[in-house]
């Protein structure tokens, strides 16, 4: 079972810093209008990131097998929300040391890596560590334009040609959007014979992983993907009910808002387990490029959102805690507590008379992990900091598949709260034009030469003021 406990958001725990019933009950009247909108969008299309966990995934999963069993290397190639996704169900549901299992213990599956940036000294380790005659590359790109997969894409294209010939396509796996997008991947696939798998076109990239953006590379490292979108699907039943305190995401949604509110500008997310470590970055991009927006729909400026922030227990406890416990009051705390680790390890009773070490006897590593996460939430608590618990029995295809599922959730409803259009970016496709225009890609000239003149400006401005340089050099 799981649960959100949200008892420490309370002024009743924490004092005036928390937020009180009544301000929760005010809320109701505004999220039944949300569930109503929404239930509306829904049933007229505009939220396919909902339907995904419907779907049927049998060719996926028999492709991921049958190509799984070929290679020795299985390299993503994506960014932002086409690897994300990918990324934290890998990292959340694999073995934590994956790619140095020997191949038998991986069922014959691939190494799994992912280039996700246009990191050079990354892209040629990489390149160092695998043979390209023995692995598999999918490219995911929504759009199919975005510079830094597509700059690894042709990369690995040259490379992959070179070393295998003319049979380099079996080697490639396009994921883009379906239909007659303007994406050139898709045109790639077409002309090269490269197999393609297909984004649904209304699904936003960070909306994406229950799509074959996110399911099909967690297929090939063997993932049950069945089992994540019947999480997905639990989860959307859970969160059904119109009533906000019978309904875990509406509830989340109002505490975080109400959050903002109060001056919490930075929403953190606390698992106490390495494993969700990629699922934190997942989130953080969720929240943030759905929710950091300068304009509400009213086209009002009012540059929404909160800063996302991932920490990690028991790890960061030695990092951030100090600050979450006595920084500003400008941080609510989201920890995810898991209930039953996997594996625990036991510790042994040791050193004995030796006050420091001998108290571990009898104990596990698992009970430590849960005695600190309850430990740090006591500290805030008692700091007056708002914190919230999600409880999960463990961490699973199942478990993870919900939470995401969830995470997707809150973040739509937060988009209705804002009133800013959660499912757009333009503050990000803003930079990628930018790339284009520096980079010499044709139809960018425009916005190249503008760039320039805006450059030649500030030089003569820095001049006329004579003003001080603004770059110091050093070392
Ligand atoms: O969520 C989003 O829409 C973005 O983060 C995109 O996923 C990211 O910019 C990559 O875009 P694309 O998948 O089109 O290459």
């Amino acid at each position: 079972m799981m649960k959100l406990d949200f008892s420490n958001m309370m002024e009743s725990r924490i004092g005036e810093r928390g937020i009180s019933i009544g301000a929760i009950e005010y809320m109701e009247h505004r999220i039944k209008e949300i569930d109503r909108k929404l239930k509306g969008d829904r049933s007229e299309g505009r939220l396919q990131f909902m339907e995904l966990p419907y779907k049927n995934v049998d060719e996926i999963i028999s492709l991921a097998n049958e190509e799984a069993t070929k290679y020795e290397n299985f390299v993503l190639i994506g960014i932002g929300g086409s690897s994300w996704g990918s990324i934290a169900l890998h990292t959340a549901l694999s073995h934590p040391y994956y790619n140095l299992l020997p191949a038998s213990k991986r069922n014959g599956r691939p190494r799994f890596f992912v280039i996700d940036n246009c990191d050079p000294d990354e892209t040629a380790g990489l390149f160092d560590i695998i043979d390209m005659k023995k692995t598999l590359v999918n490219v995911v790109s929504k759009s199919g334009t975005t510079p830094e997969p597509m700059a690894n894409f042709v990369k690995c294209y040259e490379m992959m040609k070179r070393s295998v010939g003319k049979a380099y396509t079996e080697h490639f796996i396009i994921t883009t959007d379906e239909g007659d997008g303007d994406g050139v991947l898709r045109r790639v696939a077409e002309r090269e014979g490269i197999r393609c798998l297909e984004i649904p076109k209304r699904v936003g990239g960070r909306f994406s992983v229950f799509s074959p953006a996110g399911l099909f590379p967690a297929a090939v490292s063997g993932i049950d993907i069945k089992e994540v979108l019947n999480g997905a699907r639990h989860m959307d039943e859970a969160c059904k009910k119109p009533d906000i305190w019978h309904n875990p995401a509406y509830m989340f949604a109002v505490l975080e808002y109400l959050a903002i509110d109060k001056g919490y500008n930075i929403s953190v997310l606390m698992p106490y387990s390495r494993k969700l470590r990629h699922f934190g970055n997942w989130y953080m991009q969720l929240w943030a490029e759905s929710l950091g927006k300068e304009h509400d729909r009213d086209n009002n400026t009012v540059n929404a959102g909160s800063t996302p922030l991932k920490a990690i227990g028991a790890a960061d406890q030695h990092s951030l805690l100090q600050l979450f416990n006595e920084g500003p009051f400008d941080k609510v705390i989201t920890f995810i507590r898991v209930e039953s680790y996997e594996n625990d390890v036991s510790l042994p009773a040791v050193f004995r008379g030796w006050n420091e070490l001998e108290y571990f006897g009898g104990h596990t590593l698992g009970e430590l992990m849960k005695t600190e996460q309850f430990a740090t939430e006591l500290a805030l608590t008692n700091h007056r900091r708002p914190n919230k618990t999600i409880v999960i029995p463990a961490i699973n295809a199942f478990t993870v598949g919900a939470l995401m599922y969830f995470f997707e959730l809150v973040t739509t409803v937060m988009g209705e709260l804002l009133n800013v259009n959660a499912f757009d970016q333009p503050g990000v496709e803003e930079g990628k034009r930018l790339t284009y225009a520096l980079m010499g890609r044709r139809g960018f000239e425009r916005e190249r030469n503008a760039i320039r003149a805006k450059m030649f400006e500030e030089e003569n401005k820095k001049e006329k003021e004579k003003s001080k340089s603004l770059i110091i050099c050093f070392c």
